[in-house]
């Protein structure tokens, strides 16, 4: 496999892209912004550079890695050609329905169809697509070009040679992958938002501030970061969606997220992106 294209061109679609790029891949970046397109361009030149600044990576590298993305913001002519395809598009069930099967109509009936989705099923994605069994969930960590963790997911059509290569490349691209079955948040998000969600709720609540609830999670647990500043981090968009997918999923107001998450979301505070979260960004 050399062709692989990568739909949405944010926070992960630009890491994945790097990545796969960096090993290789004759990387097809697609995204319905031409803005989203020359921002990730710079993001992952940028990203190169501090590998090459720590040593990693070579300027003859930057410039091999750069040459093998190319951009479109057509999702037929980004596909048609591609061995594989991974949707990194906004985690929202309509968006990427109809991009599934868009993906299935302008590619062949080898072509294997992944999603980065943090929660949403993949066996409902591979329902939109002729497909299904090609389709599996490729559910990588950020920042993917650091992260080595890659949740595999298999809905409940996928094929097991289609896991067995998705492994394999996983691999090849030196990540780890991890196989689970389909299920509301897989087990990364199943566990980490409902932490993230009672951190939030803690805040709200006035338990604590914030960077001393951050504080006592790192110390406490050593965990590299705290559970608000890795919200900030994800998207606090991005944790919402992920909690109401899984409330939605699991039926249980468990996951409902936290009064202070919408109302944040609602005000544009998003977190890193935007330059405000539960820290500030200047
Ligand atoms: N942010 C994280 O930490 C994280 C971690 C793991 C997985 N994910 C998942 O990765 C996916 C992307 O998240 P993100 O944080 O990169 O989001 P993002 O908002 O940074 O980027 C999403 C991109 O998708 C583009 N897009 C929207 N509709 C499109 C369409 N129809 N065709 C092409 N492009 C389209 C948008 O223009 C935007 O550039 C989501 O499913 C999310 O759940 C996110």
């Amino acid at each position: 496999m050399k062709k692989i294209a990568v739909i949405g061109a944010g926070t992960m679609g630009n890491g994945i892209a790097h990545v796969f790029a960096q090993n290789g891949f004759e990387v097809n970046l697609i995204d319905t912004q031409s803005a989203a397109l020359d921002k990730a361009v710079l993001t992952i030149g940028k990203n190169l550079d501090r590998q090459i600044t720590k040593g990693l990576i070579h300027l003859e590298d930057k410039q091999k890695t750069l040459a093998q993305i190319s951009c479109f913001t057509s999702l037929k002519e980004g596909v048609q050609d591609r061995e594989l395809v991974i949707e990194a598009a906004t985690e929202n069930s309509k968006i990427k329905l109809a991009i599934f099967t868009e993906i299935d109509q302008y590619t062949n009936a080898h072509c294997i169809i992944a999603s980065n989705t943090s929660s949403i099923s993949i066996t409902q994605l591979a329902e939109a697509t002729q497909k299904p069994g090609n389709v599996i969930g490729m559910h990588f960590m950020n920042p993917v070009p650091v992260m080595k963790l890659v949740e595999i997911i298999n809905g409940k059509a996928t094929n097991t040679a289609v896991t067995e290569t998705i492994v394999s490349l996983t691999t090849q691209i030196g990540k780890i992958p991890c196989v689970v079955k389909d299920a509301p948040g897989f087990i990364a998000n199943r566990i980490l938002m409902p932490m993230i969600n009672e951190a939030i709720l803690a805040l709200e609540e006035g338990i604590s501030d914030a960077a001393t609830i951050d504080q006592i999670m790192k110390l406490g647990m050593a965990h590299p970061m705290g559970p608000l500043q890795l919200a900030d981090y994800i998207g606090l968009d991005v944790c919402k969606n992920i909690l109401e997918i899984m409330e939605d999923g699991f039926q249980n107001s468990k996951y409902k997220p936290a009064a202070l998450l919408s109302k944040m979301v609602g005000e544009g505070k998003l977190g890193i992106k935007t330059g405000a979260g539960f820290y500030s960004y200047p």
